[in-house]
């Protein structure tokens, strides 16, 4: 929702760039840290969904750790001010150096993903003298019900060890002096609306905690992974997530033993209502079918359309301050103008008619936005503007 002196602030920039309400922001990491607190849950923020520091350093300052995925994030959240004992690393092809970065920080923990990754941490951190925390990454085969590109838990998905492997991969922990194994990680998905795969999950989780305690260990952590969607369609209906309902289900089914402690990797459901992208209408270009409205935005600025024929919420922020009583609606087939017929951010969306030069807002563009640019066509980045 933008009032009226938003607009008009915006009316002075030059587009397009990335809006950051950070008011949105800190409601909703209030709410995160109650329910949390109340839980006795914690609560990593998952970098990948959007590094920008100002972002990063106002997230840690609500107490959340920093879920990474690669080294760049890992010095990022260290930057960004968060404590290596709040920092976890996770990835399905860690290198060499971003694997001694990590050591070198001396992080809580590393989310491995296969044998060989378990005897080459073992073996770097052996030259540092260095004992690495490990959680076993399991692949739970659950279904997410969400896109394929972004289905992470099922068998034929590159993430996670395999229950069969489980005993291979004990008796190798058995073997690496170098490696303490201090919990399970689980992540099945992004995106995810309907809370019952997390239930699912949390039956997978049971069994397989149970398991490792039967062969020997008693692990520390539990971590669920992130995964929790949001609503697209109305962001301003739903601006904070229901986390109450998400954290209930882990609440009523895991079964947590006494010292254990339960983890959560949430990127999305943190930072996307917080985020739009602003435009302007650079053309209108009449077609046979529809009406074309050109931005200046494209999908190097977001491409969740593009790669996923993901929705996202547009409005004509012009339009609004002047649109008739009527409120008659038209239909544009929203594009940018980037050299590639899957530059659309929608079709058929109906705006209020809409004229060159008008400010445009792509919704709920705080995760997987900025993050996901790119310079392709020699585009340069946009930049970011803080409500505050
Ligand atoms: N933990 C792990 C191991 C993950 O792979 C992910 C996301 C998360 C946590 C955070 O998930 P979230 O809470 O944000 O759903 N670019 C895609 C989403 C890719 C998600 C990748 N992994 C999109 O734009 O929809």
């Amino acid at each position: 929702m933008f009032t009226k002196e938003t607009i008009q602030k915006f009316e002075k920039l030059s587009t397009p760039f990335y809006y950051y309400d950070l008011a949105v922001l800190k409601k909703t990491l209030s709410e995160v840290q109650s329910l949390s607190k109340a839980n006795n849950f914690h609560v990593h923020y998952a970098l990948k969904a959007n590094s920008n520091p100002e972002i990063l350093k106002l997230i840690q300052s609500y107490g959340l750790g920093a879920d990474c995925v690669s080294g760049g994030e890992v010095k990022r959240a260290v930057e960004t001010g968060y404590k290596s004992d709040k920092i976890v690393f996770a990835g399905v092809g860690k290198s060499d150096s971003e694997i001694n970065y990590a050591l070198d920080q001396n992080i809580l923990c590393f989310n491995v993903e296969s044998t060989m990754e378990l005897e080459v941490i073992n073996e770097l951190a052996q030259k540092k003298n260095k004992i690495a925390s490990v959680a076993l990454r399991i692949n739970p085969n659950v279904d997410a019900y969400t896109h394929k590109y972004i289905t992470t838990g099922l068998e034929e998905n590159k993430f996670g060890i395999n229950p069969y492997e489980f005993d291979t991969v004990i008796d190798l922990i058995k073997k690496l002096p170098n490696i303490k194994l201090i919990g399970l990680h689980f992540h099945i998905g992004s995106q995810i609306t309907d809370l019952s795969p997390f239930k699912k999950l949390c039956q997978r989780v049971n069994e397989i905690n149970t398991w490792f305690l039967h062969k020997g260990f008693d692990l520390q952590i539990l971590n669920v992974g992130g995964g929790l969607g949001i609503n697209y369609k109305e962001p301003d209906k739903e601006s904070i997530v229901d986390f109450k309902s998400f954290f209930s289900v882990f609440k009523e089914f895991l079964e947590v033993r006494p010292g254990q402690e339960v983890h959560f990797e949430l990127g999305r459901a943190i930072v996307a209502q917080c985020g739009s992208l602003i435009s302007r209408v650079l053309y209108i270009k009449k077609a046979i079918n529809t009406n074309f409205a050109i931005l200046d935005a494209g999908m190097t600025e977001l491409i969740r359309p593009a790669l996923y024929q993901a929705y996202h919420k547009i409005e004509n922020l012009s339009g609004s301050l002047r649109s008739s009583p009527s409120g008659q609606l038209f239909k544009y087939d929203v594009v940018g103008p980037i050299c590639e017929s899957s530059d659309c951010f929608g079709k058929s969306m109906e705006l209020t008619e809409t004229q060159r030069g008008d400010l445009i807002a792509i919704r709920s563009t705080g995760a997987y936005g900025e993050v996901m640019a790119s310079g392709y066509n020699l585009r340069e980045e946009a930049p970011k503007v803080f409500s505050e």
